[in-house]
Order: C-alpha cells, then structure tokens, then sequence
C-alpha cells in the first residue's frame, strides 16, 4: 500500500516537530564543542552532540510511532514492522559544528516502502527549515523552492564535497582538477544536506560527491528533487555510496558525462 498525501503530511509534521527540538539543543550545545571520537580516520570526528541529538530523535520517533524503523549515522538500525523507516543524520556538517560554522544540519527523511516520502533539513544557525513531501513540492521557511534556470556545465556554480581517508581525497583532487576549469566555480559548504538545499534554493547550479551515505542525501534529496533537480547517481542509478549528482536536467547529463569520464565514481588506484 502507498501513502496519501495526508500519510505524508501527518509524518512530515512530525518530522518538523523532532528536528526543530533537535536543531534547537543542537545550537544551545555548539559553543565549546570538542571531539568526543574519531571513526574511519583521524579527521572523521564525532561530537558528544552527535550522538546525544541523535538519541534524541530516535526517543522522540519511537515514542509516537514505535512500529517504525530508524536509521542514523551513529547508532545500530532499530527495526519495527510498520513499513516506515527514519533516516537521521542527527548533525551533517559535524566539521562545521566542531568550528562554530553556520552550516550545519539536522536532517530526517521518513521512507515508505523504500521510498522517500517526507523530509526536513533543519539549519537552525541558519534560520532555515527545508520541507519537502513526495509530490507536493519543496520549500524553505514555507517558501516554495525551485532550482536555478538552466545553464550549460561552463557557467554552473557547482558544490562538491570530499570524503574523510587519504586516498579518497587524493582521487577526488585529481576529478575537481578536471572539473575546475570546466565550470564558473566549485563550492565546498561542508554539509552535504544543505549543499543538495542550495540547489534546490538555486544557490547553485549542481552538486556532485561521492562515498555519501543513505543519512547525508535522504531528505536532502527529496527536497532538491520536489525543487526540481534531477537526482541520482551514475548510468541511471539512485543516489548512492559510489556518486551523488544533483543538477537540473540537462545540467546534470552534462556533469553526469563529464564526471563518468573522469573515473569520479572510483578511489583510483590503489596504493603501495
Ligand atoms: C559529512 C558532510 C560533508 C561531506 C562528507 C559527509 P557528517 O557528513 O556531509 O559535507 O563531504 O562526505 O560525511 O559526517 O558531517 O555528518
Ligand atoms: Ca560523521
Ligand atoms: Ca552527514
Ligand atoms: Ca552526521
């Protein structure tokens, strides 16, 4: 059984609800912040706020809909019957966060039968709160969204990102060297959600990255999708692991072509 746009406007109130409180004590903890563990390296940190906003909303979902799956970045999947899973990122932009940046976010998409139905980004620094349901539009703040005019990949503000292990970086160096002078000019925001927001927002043309996970793009790509953005990964794929693209049509066929070429969906070749 699919959801009604009712199902979905019920879960996206709720989602609001959560992020909102979670945004909120994530900002009240900001100052002062330090590293409470490192993960995959060195430089892929986590904050005490991480994991205690993460909790948080896995408290706050459970409570109402203990039937639910949830899924974060920094706790083991809790798995229930009803169909419906949370996807959380409890903070994208952990980096930002740890430096007293203003782009970070509290990020919960809400999956129906593996498909996305309802979404939020919560920057609260920011000020803004990102909203989307499946078909019924994007918006921020309760303004709709809509992606930027269309224009060719040699005028198109692209943001990107880069993963946390040596490796990675240096493969993806080796693609943004190609990109760069291909393209008006790269941004790298540090927070993959808000990234994909700002082309839903139009404050950018495209965004790429690759090594994502199902946490950083879910609800984000809701929102850049219901804004208009084509949203996906190489050769027709969903968004996933290996590449992100997010770009209007056309724009995305461009970058698309231009980034299989270059092996972007790869780490290159292997070291030693
Ligand atoms: C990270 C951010 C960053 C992206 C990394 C992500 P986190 O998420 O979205 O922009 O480049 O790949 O891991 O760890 O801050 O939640
Ligand atoms: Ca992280
Ligand atoms: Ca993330
Ligand atoms: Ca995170």
């Amino acid at each position: 059984m699919s959801t009604s746009a009712e199902d979905r406007s019920a879960l996206l109130a709720i989602a609001v609800d959560i992020a909102r409180e979670a945004g909120r004590v994530a900002a009240e903890g900001q100052a002062g912040i330090d590293v409470l563990a490192t993960k995959s390296t060195p430089t892929d940190v986590v904050t005490e706020m991480d994991r205690a906003v993460e909790e948080l909303i896995r408290k706050r979902v459970l409570a109402q809909r203990p039937d639910d799956s949830v899924l974060g970045e920094e706790g083991a999947e809790e798995t229930g019957g009803s169909g419906v899973r949370w996807v959380v990122d409890p903070i994208d932009g952990t980096v930002n966060y740890l430096y007293g940046r203003e782009d970070w976010a509290v990020c919960i998409a809400v999956e129906h039968a593996g498909e996305t139905v309802a979404a939020v980004v919560a920057a609260p620094v920011r000020g803004d709160l990102y909203t989307a349901t499946l078909g019924g539009g994007a918006y921020c703040n309760g303004e709709r969204l809509r992606v930027a005019d269309p224009v060719p990949l040699e005028m198109a503000l692209v943001a990107t990102g880069f993963g946390y292990s040596a490796r990675r970086r240096a493969q993806q160096a080796e693609v943004l060297r190609t990109v760069l002078p291909r393209v008006r000019d790269i941004r790298r925001g540090g927070s993959a959600a808000v990234d994909l927001c700002g082309v839903a927002r139009g404050r950018t043309n495209a965004y790429y990255e690759r090594g994502l996970n199902p946490w950083d793009w879910g609800a984000a790509a809701l929102i850049a999708q219901e804004a208009g953005a084509r949203v996906g990964g190489l050769h027709g794929a969903p968004p996933n692991p290996d590449l992100t693209i997010a770009a209007p049509p056309g724009l995305f066929e461009e970058l698309h072509d231009l980034l299989v070429g270059l092996g972007a969906d790869t780490d290159g070749p292997e070291e030693g």
